[in-house]
């Protein structure tokens, strides 16, 4: 697996390993660096649509496909149903809200963002109380969701369809329906996790780790709000020293690891050079000792970044992932 650049999914269909993250950018720089990511050789196209930015996304994948469907073929677009969309009778509308503002015929695969769930409120995808907590809807059946997304299959406008965000326990309820394409988690040097990815690999379905990099400004909101401190991924010392053993960035060598632990990875940047950099893995391999070093810096759930602590009352809902 450390050299594949795919993923080989049900039917032969091919999930790039490296896919561009699209989270936390404005329409106009994201529209930009999508257009950069595809000439730096990127394939694997990961939003939400919690993230509000489908429409941009769309308007670059199109120009590049130009209305010819070989094009459209080599790509792989990855899309969210959002934390309000968590009801059976919401999928099919939170989907066709996706896929119209991407302006794409079917998306390659289709995830459950969160197992747990937000009050449906049109217009509103992150519906909070006048207290500034979130407007949790506490009556999630997450099989009955799941039931509903595996369904869109069936419209032929989804390809592949699969979870983030859940944890062990829940995969293994939602496997006993069918089996997730894909699993989409956080995973990175201080969150490194062991026992998901063992469950995971036991059960066959390939990995996508988020925030593979650390997800700065996310840890820089978090840590204004709350004092806690989030070490900075790419100055941790071990990484900067095997980075420079190997004329490589800091960045490199953490995706790099990523993939010789058999995952995939969806960096996100808004930078032509840290973009082009994000995809440039193939050429370099870390030893057994570097391996082992870096898998020592784990930190198990401690290292976690998106705990979801960014929405008050959340871990109140039943099926809230996370130890808290
Ligand atoms: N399923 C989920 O719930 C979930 C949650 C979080 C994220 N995601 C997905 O995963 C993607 C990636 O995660 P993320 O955006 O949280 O964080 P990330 O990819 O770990 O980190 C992004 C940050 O790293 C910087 N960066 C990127 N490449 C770099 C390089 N080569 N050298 C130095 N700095 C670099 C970026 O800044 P510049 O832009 O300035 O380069 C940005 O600040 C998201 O965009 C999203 O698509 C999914």
């Amino acid at each position: 697996m450390t050299n594949e650049k795919y993923f080989e999914l049900n039917g032969g269909d091919q999930m790039p390993r490296i896919g561009f993250g699209t989270w936390q950018a404005s329409d106009e720089v994201l529209e930009k660096s999508v257009s950069e990511a595809l000439a730096a050789g990127y394939r694997h196209f990961d939003t939400a649509r919690a993230y509000e930015n489908e429409a941009a996304l769309g308007r670059a994948l199109s120009r590049w496909i130009g209305g010819e469907p070989a094009k459209r073929k080599e790509l792989f677009v990855v899309t969210k149903l959002p934390p309000g969309g968590n009801r059976p009778d919401l999928v099919p509308e939170y989907f066709n809200n996706s896929i119209k503002d991407l302006g794409l015929d079917y998306v390659d695969l289709y995830l459950m963002h969160t197992p747990f769930a937000f009050v449906h409120v049109p217009g509103d995808l992150h519906p909070k109380n006048p207290d500034g907590s979130m407007k949790v809807d506490h009556s999630t059946d997450l099989i009955a969701v799941w039931k509903a997304i595996l369904k869109l299959k069936d419209s032929g406008r989804v390809r592949h369809v699969g979870v983030s965000n859940v944890n062990e326990e829940q995969l293994r309820r939602l496997c006993a329906v069918e089996k997730p394409a894909c699993l989409q988690i956080e995973v990175h040097a201080l969150c490194q996790q062991n026992s998901m990815i063992a469950t995971a690999n036991d059960l066959g379905i390939p990995i996508v780790a988020y925030s593979p990099l650390g997800s700065k400004a996310l840890a820089d909101a978090l840590s204004e709000k709350t004092g806690r401190e989030y070490p900075d991924l790419l100055k941790l010392p071990i990484v900067q020293r095997i980075a420079e053993t190997h004329s490589r960035t800091p960045a490199q060598v953490l995706l790099r690891y990523t993939l010789q632990r058999g995952l995939g990875a969806i960096p996100k940047s808004t930078n032509q050079t840290r973009i082009k950099q994000n995809i440039s893995l193939w050429d370099f391999e870390l030893t057994d000792r570097e391996m082992m070093d870096l898998a020592a810096l784990d930190r198990g759930e401690n290292g976690r970044i998106c705990d979801f602590s960014f929405f008050p009352g959340m871990e109140k809902h039943p099926e809230f992932p996370f130890k808290h």
